[in-house]
């Protein structure tokens, strides 16, 4: 096993239990609820063609299967090979690459355990080694399934899932190493050597999230709906490109038992739409709603839930609320980080599209394609600190408009 520095620049820290989430397999997500005939295989003429599977393992053989034997090969789509497969890895070949999860290789901990950062040396590739809680875990063949599909998504806005360990009875994913950490680093708790966002990361993060999340929502085959959108989960590359990640891990993650069963309903504190925590029916305005929180972190540099805060603001949702209704209150909710260097005319954009997606109800959400074109927008609008005042001193004269037609955002200036 050769010698790696596990220097990684994200977050360290194990995550707040408190406020994340457990895996819950009761609520169907879009793939869970998808009829089966598109679950069904198909051969290179026809749709995507999931992995042969041998015939049913009983449980307590499953942890003897050897997932070589499930021939994840020749995944095809209108006669062509889509994305790359998914690649297994030993468990030796993991532990390897993580110097027996060491813990100077420990990145932090999350609702699905434990995440390390390691280096493969059979790819030479640095990556993130997600390992899952063994507690509740599903059979191999159904892991392996949804692993497979996973792994067929590419895009520029979510983190790649490279491969997977699944031997007797661990499940180890592998995705793409994100050098900058998790988006929560950057906003909240700076240790002291690090700068604050700047307004134009801040827009592109999430033009790019919004990208990533549309992706999902409108061209995944089956759709996915996200259900865990948080800034923990918007990981940053090189100059600040965010991409999405743990989408669909609801699915291959550990079911959990009763209790997690509710706070997985619940949701993340702070960004579980209402309509989502009272019905327990996921939707895709529930992730528009989280987006909506997502966006007003990155605008106020203040957390989706902070119990430290008095009650009325713990909740960031609760206390944007009665501010999006007075122009004179905006200023007040822009991040103090950013020392006023912001655009007036980006923050009423920006804080209109959030107002819009942290709707009660959902139907009056905008759809995510709406969001992503407002953001592309909004983020092509270089702001330059130098040529501007200070924003703050600029608040009395606005100029963007914001118009709200049946849930679509639609921003302009006038
Ligand atoms: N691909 C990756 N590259 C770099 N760091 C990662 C990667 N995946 C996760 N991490 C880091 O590992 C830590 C734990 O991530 P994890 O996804 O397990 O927890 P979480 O996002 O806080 O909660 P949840 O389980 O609800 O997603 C986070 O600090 C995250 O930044
Ligand atoms: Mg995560």
């Amino acid at each position: 096993m050769g010698c790696f520095t596990c220097t990684g620049a994200s977050g360290t820290e194990p995550t707040d239990k408190n406020t994340r989430n457990k895996p819950n397999k009761e609520k169907p997500t879009a793939a869970e609820s998808r009829p089966d005939s598109e679950k069904e295989k198909s051969d290179p003429s026809g749709k995507v063609k999931q992995p042969e599977l041998k015939e049913e393992v009983p449980k307590d053989k499953q942890v003897y299967l050897d997932t070589n034997e499930l021939e994840l090969k020749d995944i095809y789509k209108d006669g062509k090979p889509v994305g790359k497969q998914a690649q297994t890895f030993t468990f030796d070949e993991l532990t390897a690459a993580t110097g027996n999860f060491r813990s100077d290789c420990f990145l932090g901990e999350g609702g699905f355990g434990k995440v390390y950062k390691g280096h493969l040396e059979k790819m030479n590739q640095v990556v993130a080694i997600k390992q899952l809680d063994r507690n509740g875990l599903q059979g191999t063949k159904e892991f392996v399934v949804e692993v497979a599909m996973l792994s067929l998504v590419d895009h520029p806005n979510l983190v790649k899932l490279i491969g997977f360990c699944a031997e007797r009875d661990q499940r180890l994913l592998v995705y793409e190493y994100m050098p900058l950490g998790s988006l929560e680093t950057h906003l909240h708790d700076l240790p002291r050597n690090r700068k604050a966002l700047d307004w134009n990361s801040r827009m592109k993060i999430a033009a790019g999230a919004a990208r990533g999340l549309e992706y999902l929502h409108n061209k995944m085959k089956p759709p996915i709906i996200y259900r865990d959108l948080k800034c923990s989960n918007i990981l940053l590359g090189e100059g600040y490109h965010p991409k999405l990640s743990d989408f669909g891990l609801a699915k291959v993650g550990p079911s959990g038992d009763q209790t997690h069963v509710s706070t997985r309903v619940m949701g993340t504190y702070g960004y579980c739409a209402p309509d989502y925590a009272m019905t327990g029916q996921l939707t895709f305005k529930s992730d528009i709603y989280s987006f909506g929180v997502v966006l007003l972190e990155l605008i106020s540099g203040r957390k989706a839930y902070d119990p430290l805060k008095e009650r009325k603001e713990q909740y960031l949702v609760a206390w944007a609320r009665p501010l999006f209704r007075d122009r004179k209150k905006f200023s007040l909710m822009v991040d103090p980080m950013l020392q006023g260097q912001y655009p007036v005319r980006g923050l009423y954009q920006a804080l209109a599209i959030a107002a819009m997606c942290v709707q009660e109800q959902p139907n009056m959400r905008p759809a995510i394609s709406d969001v992503v074109t407002a953001l592309n927008y909004l983020s092509s609008q270089n702001y330059e600190p130098s040529v501007h005042s200070s924003g703050s001193s600029r608040i009395s004269s606005p100029r963007a408009t914001t118009k709200e037609t049946g849930g679509r955002v639609s921003t302009s200036s006038e």
